[in-house]
């Protein structure tokens, strides 16, 4: 069968099943292909002429094996695949960790532009890096800092290991296991960047099941998703430089956010390519909140 014919049939498999996109891919076109492409072991864009060539008995067999773990186990294509690509950089993925998708991807491509003056960043750290995707985005966009890529859970630090080698980064990138801050001394940042979890009780109870093949930990913040977010709050002043800044992820949280730190003066950032839900706060802003917080205690 030509391959053109099978991926044509593979998508109208996914669409048939209605599945949930969100996880690298939004369409079931760009999963079948995806998932074509990897039993048939094809480059991302096969020429035109590949497409009219047949697929072995085999390659057909293993294409079906994968729609059916797509399709009736509801597991995200790029656990199936292990790859995908973040700012640019091919990242090897599987289920210890989050799929990276996060809209900080452009951020860093830019150098966090205009935030900081890109020339005096030399240390960074990636609070809960799980597959080291914004750690290692940020060591290509800064080549002369070292970043610190940071997780309580060790499976997902094997990962990021894993990517950090692959990116031949392991001089200027170093994953460590802690607990937020818990594992750092006297270290201080420029930029701290962070996609914590920040999903509550409730909404995780209504996830699509393709969110169960993420790790809880990536994803579950105690009741209001806000347990992560407050302890970044609470301790991020200490690491960093003057000068420095706190950029974290809170996706859909953000109204939440703002009405439980309505104190705080936070910039919400604006993303061309789409996604939200991200602020920044600079040392000097955190000082000054946590000094007006002590003045009004007394
Ligand atoms: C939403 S995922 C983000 C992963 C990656 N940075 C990305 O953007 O794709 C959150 C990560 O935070 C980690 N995490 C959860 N609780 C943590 C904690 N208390 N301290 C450090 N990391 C934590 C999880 O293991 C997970 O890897």
């Amino acid at each position: 069968m030509p391959v053109a014919t099978l991926l044509r049939r593979a998508t109208r498999a996914l669409q048939r099943a209605r599945l949930h996109y969100g996880h690298g891919t939004d369409n079931a076109r760009d999963d079948a292909a995806a998932l074509v492409w990897h039993a048939l072991r094809l480059p991302d864009r096969p020429g035109a002429a590949r497409l009219r060539r047949g697929a072995s008995s085999g390659q057909q067999a293993r294409l079906r094996a994968l729609l059916e773990r797509r399709i009736v186990g509801r597991v995200p294509v790029v656990y199936l695949t292990h790859r995908c690509w973040f700012a640019g950089m091919e990242m090897y993925v599987d289920e210890r960790v989050l799929i990276p998708r996060s809209p900080l991807a452009e951020l860093i491509e830019r150098g966090f532009a205009p935030w900081i003056a890109a020339a005096r960043v030399r240390r960074v750290a990636d609070l809960g890096t799980g597959s080291g995707c914004l750690a290692i985005a940020c060591a290509r966009a800064f080549p002369r800092a070292r970043v610190d890529a940071l997780d309580i859970s060790a499976d997902a630090l094997a990962v990021a290991r894993l990517n950090i080698r692959r990116h031949r980064l392991a001089r200027r990138v170093r994953a460590l296991e802690s607990d937020h801050f818990s594992a750092l001394g006297r270290e201080a940042y420029d930029i701290i960047v962070s996609n914590p979890p920040y999903v509550g009780r409730a909404e995780l109870a209504a996830l699509p099941p393709e969110y169960r093949h993420e790790p809880a930990l990536a994803l579950a913040a105690g009741r209001d998703g806000l347990d992560s977010v407050r302890a970044i709050l609470r301790d991020a002043v200490r690491f960093l430089r003057p000068g420095g800044i706190l950029v974290v992820e809170v996706g859909n949280s953000e109204a939440l956010v703002r009405r439980r730190f309505a104190r705080l003066p936070f910039t919400w950032l604006d993303f061309t390519r789409g996604g939200g839900g991200v602020f920044l706060l600079t040392r000097e802003q955190l000082v000054a909140a946590q000094r007006s917080a002590q003045r009004a205690r007394g």
